[in-house]
C-alpha cells in the first residue's frame, strides 16, 4: 500500500467536496423525472455547480495551475505549464436518467503530458487515482490490469456515437468485429470509468471515438500506472486531443488494435465516418 501523493490529496479532497452536493442532487433526479419540464435544466445546473466547487478547491490548492473544463473551457494559469483537465459529471446522460454510474474526472497535464489523474465514482465511493511513477489505486488498494491474454476471453467496453456525432458507420464495423471475437461488449456510459475499470482488471479493453479531453484525461494515467496500454486506434499517442482512444491490458493491445483497424479498413471507412 502506498500513501497518496500531495497532488492526489488535492484532487481527492476537491472531488469528495464537489460530490457531496452532487449525490444529493442525484437523489432529487427521481422526483424530477416525472415533472413536465423534465430534469435537463436541473442537471445542467448540477454540472455547473460541481465544476465551480472543483475550480474553487483546485485553484485554492495550486494557484498557478490553469484549467481545461467541460463547462468553463480554458483558463490560463500563471505558471503556464501545468493545468487541470476537469469533467464535473462524466456520464451526464446516466445522471439525467437516474442511473448510478457517473464520475468526477480530473487529470493533470504538465508541459503537454499527463502526469496524474483521479476518477471518483461517488455512489459507490470508488476513488481511482494514479500519479506517474506512484502506481495506480482504487481507494488504498493497488490496481493491476487483468491477465486475460486472448480476445476470446476478453470483456470490452465502448461508447456508441449518438445524435450528430461522427463515426457511426465505422463504429458499426468495429462493433461487428468485436462481437465476433470477444466474450462481450459493454456500454455503461462513462468513458472515465471505462478507463478506470480497465485499470482495475474489470474489462480487458476499451475503445471509443469522438471523445473530448476532459472525458479521458483523468483515466489515462490510471490505466498506464496499472500496467495497461493507451493510444489512439492508429497507434499514435495523441489520444487526448485526437479522434479515438484504445486502452487495454498488455496482452490484447496488438490483436485488439489490429481487429479495430482492419474492421474499418475492410469497409473502406475512416474512423470519423
Ligand atoms: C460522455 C461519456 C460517455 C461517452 C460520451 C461522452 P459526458 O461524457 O463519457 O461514456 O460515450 O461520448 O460524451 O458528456 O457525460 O461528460
Amino acid at each position: 500500500m502506498s500513501l497518496p501523493t500531495p497532488l492526489i490529496n488535492v484532487m481527492d479532497a476537491a472531488a469528495r467536496k464537489a460530490s457531496r452536493r452532487l449525490v444529493r442532487d442525484f437523489g432529487e433526479i427521481e422526483q424530477l423525472q416525472v415533472s413536465r419540464k423534465g430534469p435537463g435544466d436541473f442537471v445542467s445546473e448540477a454540472d455547473r455547480r460541481t465544476e465551480q466547487v472543483l475550480y474553487d478547491e483546485l485553484s485554492k490548492a495550486r494557484p498557478g495551475f490553469g484549467f481545461l473544463m467541460e463547462e468553463g473551457g480554458e483558463i490560463n494559469g500563471e505558471s503556464g505549464d501545468e493545468r487541470w483537465i476537469v469533467d464535473p459529471i462524466d456520464g451526464t446522460t446516466n445522471f439525467l436518467h437516474g442511473i448510478p454510474h457517473f464520475a468526477i474526472s480530473i487529470g493533470v497535464e504538465r508541459d503537454g503530458n499527463l502526469i496524474a489523474g483521479v476518477v471518483y465514482e461517488p455512489i459507490h465511493d470508488e476513488l481511482f487515482w494514479a500519479e506517474n511513477g506512484a502506481g495506480s489505486y482504487l481507494n488504498r488498494k493497488r490496481l493491476r490490469v487483468s491477465e486475460r491474454s486472448t480476445l476470446a476471453d476478453s470483456l470490452i467496453a465502448t461508447g456508441i456515437p449518438f445524435g450528430n456525432r461522427k463515426g457511426k458507420k465505422s463504429f458499426i464495423a468495429m462493433l461487428n468485429a468485436v462481437m465476433e471475437k470477444t466474450s462481450g461488449v459493454r456500454r455503461l456510459g462513462s468513458a472515465s470509468l471505462d478507463l478506470a475499470y480497465v485499470a482495475a482488471g474489470r474489462y480487458e479493453g476499451f475503445w471509443e471515438t469522438g471523445l473530448s479531453p476532459w472525458d479521458i484525461a483523468g483515466g489515462i494515467v490510471i490505466v498506464r500506472e496499472a500496467g495497461g496500454l493507451v493510444s489512439e486506434i492508429n497507434g499514435r499517442n495523441s489520444m487526448l486531443y485526437g479522434t479515438s482512444i484504445i486502452a487495454t491490458n498488455q496482452h490484447i493491445y496488438d490483436p485488439f488494435r489490429k481487429l479495430l483497424m482492419d474492421a474499418v479498413r475492410d469497409e473502406n471507412l475512416k474512423l470519423t465516418e
